[in-house]
């Protein structure tokens, strides 16, 4: 039978970077996307033309946390089975001090660490049964804050220390894991990574270029079938932590 991955904000960027790189390594994909629809829709459409009924789609805000049970409830409705939960879906934007706002707090918080964390609730059940793993993307800046992004940092340090606590609870059925990423995607909009930012954050990677999705799937991927992997944060960045 083959596996099954859940695999938040799927749709683009980062997130269909996994969804590809895990099916075209023979996982079933329950492709979760919030507004993104036709990329979402035209995504499952490629996949699905290649391995039928392969890739399936789930729409849902994340900061509705009540929904989230049902989000896997239908998840394994459509499958029969869940493997892995792959924590991508994100919010990401700067908030100077002076600019905490209840908005930004439930924003930054919600999509990037409370919905991973009652997901992952969620999930348990199906992925103790399937002896399955989660994976979360973190960022190399929960250590490291990146300037003016404290709601966010606050956000992915927690999602770090999630990962390690329930790697512990959740042994041994259910293996837990993160990436941390540097620079991958540069943001879509945006006024934080100006082209002197990008020029000079690039001229600090060890590897000497950004990332890709690829370069992340792989690691995801990896972390998924390590049988003896659990509670690690993996950078996957080039090398820049190491001279950050
Ligand atoms: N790009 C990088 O270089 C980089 C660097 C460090 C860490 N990361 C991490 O890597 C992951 C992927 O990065 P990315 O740049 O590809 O992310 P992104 O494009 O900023 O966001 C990914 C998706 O998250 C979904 N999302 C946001 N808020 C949501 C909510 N409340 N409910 C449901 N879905 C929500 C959106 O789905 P819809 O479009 O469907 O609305 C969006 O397409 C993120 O966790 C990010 O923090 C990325």
């Amino acid at each position: 039978m083959e596996k099954v991955a859940l695999v938040t904000g799927g749709a683009r960027r980062v997130g269909a970077g996994i969804v590809r790189y895990l099916h075209d390594r023979g996982w079933r994909v329950a492709l979760h996307y919030r507004s993104s629809s036709a990329d979402a829709q035209a995504l499952a459409d490629e996949l699905n033309a290649r391995r039928p009924e392969s890739v399936a789609l789930f729409q849902a805000d994340l900061l509705d946390t009540a929904k989230l049970p049902a989000l896997i409830t239908q998840v394994l409705t459509r499958f029969g089975r869940l493997d892995a939960l792959v924590n991508n879906a994100s919010s990401f934007f700067p908030t100077p001090v002076g600019q905490f706002t209840e908005s930004a707090w439930q924003d930054l918080l919600g999509s990037n660490l409370k919905a991973p964390i009652f997901l992952a609730q969620a999930a348990v059940a199906a992925l103790r049964e399937s002896r399955g793993a989660i994976v979360s993307i973190a960022d190399i800046h929960a250590d490291r804050p990146y300037p003016e992004h404290t709601l966010y940092t606050v956000a992915k340090a927690g999602l770090v220390a999630m990962t390690r606590s329930l790697a512990r609870e959740l042994a041994p059925q259910v293996r837990v894991n993160a990436v941390a990423p540097g620079s991958n995607l540069w943001p879509d909009q945006d006024s934080v990574f100006d082209a002197t930012e990008r020029a000079r954050i690039e001229a600090t990677i060890p590897l000497a270029r950004t990332g890709t999705p690829q370069d992340l799937a792989q690691a995801i991927h990896f972390l998924l079938e390590a049988p003896y992997v659990t509670g690690v944060i993996l950078p996957v960045d080039g090398g820049r932590s190491v001279v950050l």
